[in-house]
């Protein structure tokens, strides 16, 4: 019943979030990515959508269930989810990244499994396209685009800098050294950081700390 009760202090507005990992092949059986589960990613989609949000949940591969009234787009690799979230950005007044994206990608897939030879193996990478980057680049005055940065050390600076770099409003930064933080799990520990600074936030569900950042982009769009 709590759940009919939510303010919908997000209606009319269009919500694009990203969630999970990337996967990056390297031949038909194999591929590069990381542990993201998509839990932070889809507490958001589905916070957002309480709130009265029309919600976009661009998804790497995940074990969850698609979030009720929510457009989920399914994707593997960082391309797809860059071509899935450009075509929805312009229409989009809050866009956040929660996603893990692969920052590399094999420079070639193999159409047929790689077969062991003797000795080691190098598999050439490449860089994937930055999409909170290039999110950045072209961001309205009437839009909010949140980011995560994951670190193991130095998370504040580096949240702080990627802020600047990426040209976006809000990082939310959060340590995988923390207990409670990061993949798995139904907690997090995070620092939101927009222009006007800092605030650490304790440990809180994934749920709880997605209507934090909702509530900060409510703000930054001056809906409260
Ligand atoms: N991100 C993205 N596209 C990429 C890489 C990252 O959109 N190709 C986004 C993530 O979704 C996240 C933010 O950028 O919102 C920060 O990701 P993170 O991995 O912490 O930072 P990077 O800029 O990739 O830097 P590094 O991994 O070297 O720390
Ligand atoms: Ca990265």
């Amino acid at each position: 019943l709590r759940e009919v009760a939510y303010e919908k202090d997000l209606a009319g507005k269009h919500l694009l979030v990203t969630a999970g990992p990337t996967r990056e092949a390297i031949d038909p059986v194999r591929f590069i990515s990381n542990h993201s589960t998509g839990r932070m990613g889809y507490a958001i989609a589905k916070m957002a959508m309480l709130r009265g949000a029309d919600v976009t949940l661009v998804s790497g591969p995940v074990a969850l269930e698609p979030p009720m009234f929510v457009k989920t787009v399914a994707v593997e690799s960082a391309q797809e989810m860059y071509e899935a979230v450009m075509a929805e950005a312009d229409d989009a007044d809050i866009i956040i990244k929660s996603a893990a994206v692969a920052d590399y990608a094999p420079a070639e897939v193999s159409q047929e499994k790689i077969k062991k030879a003797q000795g080691n193996a190098v598999i050439p990478l490449v860089r994937t396209k930055d999409i909170l980057a290039a999110l950045g680049e072209k961001k309205r005055e009437d839009q909010f685009i949140c980011g995560f940065a994951m670190e193991t050390e130095h998370l504040l600076e580096n949240a702080k800098a990627k802020r600047e770099k990426k040209k976006v409003d809000m990082i939310v930064a959060n340590s995988i050294r923390q207990s409670g933080a990061g993949f798995g799990g139904d907690t997090n520990v995070a620092t939101l950081i927009t222009g006007e600074g800092m605030r650490s936030l304790p440990l809180m569900s994934k749920e709880a700390l997605a209507m934090e950042i909702l509530d900060e982009a409510a703000r930054g769009l001056h809906l409260r």
